[in-house]
């Protein structure tokens, strides 16, 4: 199946801020509930280990994506406090609230929309992209790369999107767990009930961007030629797919950490 650059809704500026939060929202809980990156958990934290990190700046966070889990686990296993910074375009600052709320100090938001494209020179950290990674075009997904590599920081992307029949076929039951999976969103919002359970559209969104995403999601050949185009890095990259036994579709990741 060749890979497609088609245009996901959430992206577009237009897109009711309700319609994209109610998405992103869904997604950062059923994250909360299922935790479908928990396989690749022990990838990052080795990651993090050889990086020596204290500080990392999560690039189109959404609601929050893993970080209600990946924290507090993170956090464990490092044993040194950990700075964790949630970003996007897009911000959804009431986003991963619970998790602001454990961790004052520790977990915030960046007051301003940060373009994945264009990070700001500070923070610096370890960058990572959960499940957007398909977002860019390959041209742009080089860039995000090379910006790691210029700042001689780790970065690390992991995608649950997989370009492939059984992915497309539990895309289509995405509707289904947006109402399933909706009364346990936090915070509460009227408006979340009403555009989800009486007007649907959250639904259809949620539907519409997952086939998208699955369509134009990259396999790890594709990423190994990005990797490729930036030429000598000298960093040591590591891109594959993770089987999950939580999941029917594995998940794709690449990881690169820069020499010591
Ligand atoms: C599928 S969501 C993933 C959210 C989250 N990481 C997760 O795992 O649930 C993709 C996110 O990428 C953001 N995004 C799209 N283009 C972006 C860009 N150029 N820079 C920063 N964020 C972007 C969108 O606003 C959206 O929140």
């Amino acid at each position: 199946m060749h890979r497609l650059q088609l245009i996901e809704i959430e992206d577009q500026s237009w897109c009711p801020v309700t319609l994209r939060d109610g998405v992103t929202d869904f997604l950062c809980t059923a994250m909360a509930l299922a935790d479908p990156y928990a396989p690749v958990r022990p990838m990052l934290l080795e990651a993090l280990k050889r990086c020596g990190t204290r500080q990392i700046i999560d690039l189109c966070s959404g609601g929050g994506g893993p970080w209600q889990r990946f924290y507090p686990a993170l956090q464990q296993d490092l044993k040194h406090p950990l700075q964790l910074w949630l970003t996007d375009l897009y911000p959804n600052p009431q986003a991963g609230s619970e998790l602001q709320r454990q961790y004052p100090q520790q977990v915030s938001w960046w007051p301003e929309p940060v373009d994945a494209l264009e990070p700001p020179e500070q923070p610096q950290g370890f960058y990572t992209l959960f499940t957007s990674g398909h977002h860019f075009r390959p041209e742009e997904l080089e860039r995000i790369l090379q910006q790691a590599v210029d700042k001689g920081q780790g970065i690390a992307l992991f995608e649950l999107t997989h370009r492939s029949l059984p992915a497309l076929f539990l895309s289509l039951l995405v509707p289904l767990l947006v109402l399933a999976v909706t009364p346990f969103c936090r915070p509460f919002r009227l408006s979340r009930l009403f555009w989800v359970y009486l007007v649907p559209l959250v639904p259809l969104l949620a539907l519409f961007d997952g086939i998208v995403s699955c369509l134009r999601s990259y396999n790890p050949e594709e990423l190994r030629s990005i990797v490729a185009r930036l030429g000598e890095t000298h960093y040591h990259w590591q891109i594959g797919e993770k089987t999950s036994d939580r999941g029917l579709t594995p998940l794709t990741y690449l990881i690169g950490i820069p020499p010591n």
